[in-house]
């Protein structure tokens, strides 16, 4: 029989790597949670215009990556792209807007689908960590919500990060912008790539993030965003930066930081890592500022205002994987039972539920072995404890239990377990 391999850009998460992503989903939303916000889950399938809408036309991610095909009941569904326009769907159906209390505040984690190339850090299915926050208007929130962000990172170890952030401006400056753009690419376009015609018909801006060297070289002497702000997405932006050296947030301003998708206005913001092996596996975190997105699912548009982010699971797993900031987090158990004997794994099975009881990490062989066997197999469980007891011990209502750190061995009566375990764990700061 042939092999079945997973579809192309997808993966299997498997043991550590999954525990990782686990602990980045907890740590994350322990962060969220910090800063106010709720949990919001969304469905991963949608009617496609929920992303037509959102997402917007003119993004390559509408336009070519989209997992689209028709159910059957013949419906254009759609596997999400990215969770912003689920999240600003769901507050539309579900009225969540009709509270005086803005901004609403919610973060989500999940898998989202998209049909790119494949290669190092680009994925086809991968997950994403992300907050919106949405109803109100505020420099103060934009500089809040890459707080959080830098604060997430933070949590997760990264201490050398680079944030590059800048500023799509107000609706009129981008116009104005726009069609900059449009007359200086227009008279280039020629010498240009085939996405970049398409480009400049839907959205010129895109043509700042094209990756082809030589187009990277002619959008150098391109005209400038700073040109062509209006005072009030000048001084909001100022603004914003003086929030984020209040914070002590390091950041590189880079005016050709466009981002891909087409809801952003105002403040944009990455964040990139070059991993320690040289890797760049992309930015690990894309966001920024954006307006009528609730509009187009006849949401209220005084509150038709929100800024938020996504993080790649991913991207980060694979940067904290090189940074060493993984190694401590591997799955450990609290004690490995080692039965010597046919009796004594019938006990062991009754002891080890026993144990769990109180909360510890015990597993125990099915059957008896060899000690020695059984020694490798707790420290390839990263067991703290061994305790090892054959027939002798049990007509005695004893244990022997050994430290696998200190090697230290303690004959311990069965009655005693869970209290020498409470002390013997906690010592280590381990305990319940
Ligand atoms: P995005 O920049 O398209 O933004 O994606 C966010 C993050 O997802 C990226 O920074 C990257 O870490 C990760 N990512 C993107 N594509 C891939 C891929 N093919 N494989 C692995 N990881 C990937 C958004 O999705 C927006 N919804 C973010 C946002 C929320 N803006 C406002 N609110």
């Amino acid at each position: 029989m042939p092999t079945i391999n997973p579809v192309k850009g997808t993966h299997d998460i498997i043991a550590d790597e999954a525990d990782v992503y686990a602990y980045i989903d907890y740590a994350f939303s322990n962060v969220a949670a910090s800063f106010g916000y709720r949990r919001i889950v969304t469905p991963i399938l949608e009617h496609t215009e929920v992303f037509d809408r959102a997402t917007g036309e003119g993004s390559d991610v509408v336009r070519k990556e989209m997992y689209t095909f028709l159910d059957k009941g013949n419906r254009s569904v759609t596997l999400r792209p990215e969770g912003t326009a689920g999240v600003m769907r769901s507050i539309v159906t579900n009225k969540l807007y009709a509270t005086p209390d803005m901004p609403l505040k919610f973060y989500y984690s999940g898998s989202v689908y998209r049909y790119e190339r494949p290669q190092l850090g680009r994925y086809r299915e991968f997950r994403q960590i992300g907050v919106e926050c949405v109803g109100e208007d505020s420099a103060y929130l934009d500089a809040e919500t890459i707080a959080l962000a830098a604060r997430t990172l933070q949590v997760l170890g990264f201490q050398d990060v680079k944030l590059k952030v800048n500023t799509l401006g107000d609706k009129a400056s981008r116009e104005a912008y726009k069609e900059a753009l449009r007359s200086y690419f227009g008279g280039i376009i020629d010498q240009m790539c085939p996405d970049c015609h398409e480009r400049l018909r839907l959205n010129p801006l895109r043509i700042l993030d094209c990756k082809v060297p030589e187009d990277q070289e002619l959008v150098k002497d391109a005209p400038k965003m700073g040109d062509y702000l209006s005072e009030a997405s000048k001084q909001r932006y100022q603004k914003t930066l003086a929030l984020l050296d209040e914070l002590a947030i390091p950041y590189e301003e880079d005016d050709t930081l466009v981002r891909g998708l087409d809801y952003y206005g105002e403040i944009v913001f990455e964040v990139h890592c070059i991993s320690p092996e040289g890797n760049d596996y992309g930015a690990i975190c894309g966001g920024g500022h954006y307006e009528g997105i609730l509009g187009t699912f006849g949401g209220p548009q005084e509150l038709d205002v929100g800024v938020g982010f996504a993080m790649g699971v991913e991207r980060v797993y694979s940067l904290m994987k090189e940074l060493g900031l993984i190694d401590n987090l591997a799955e450990t158990i609290d004690a490995y039972l080692m039965p010597l004997g046919e009796q004594a794994v019938d006990f062991a099975y009754r002891l080890a539920d026993g144990l769990r009881g109180y909360g510890y990490a015990v597993e125990a062989p099915y059957k008896t072995g060899k000690l020695g066997a059984m020694f490798k197999r707790a420290e390839r469980k990263k067991a703290k404890l061994a305790i090892i007891f054959g027939e002798d011990e049990l007509a005695k209502q004893i244990v022997q239990v050994k430290d696998l750190a200190t090697q230290n061995q303690e004959e311990v009566p069965v009655s005693g377990l869970p209290q020498y375990l409470a002390d013997h764990l906690q010592e280590d700061g381990e305990g319940e």
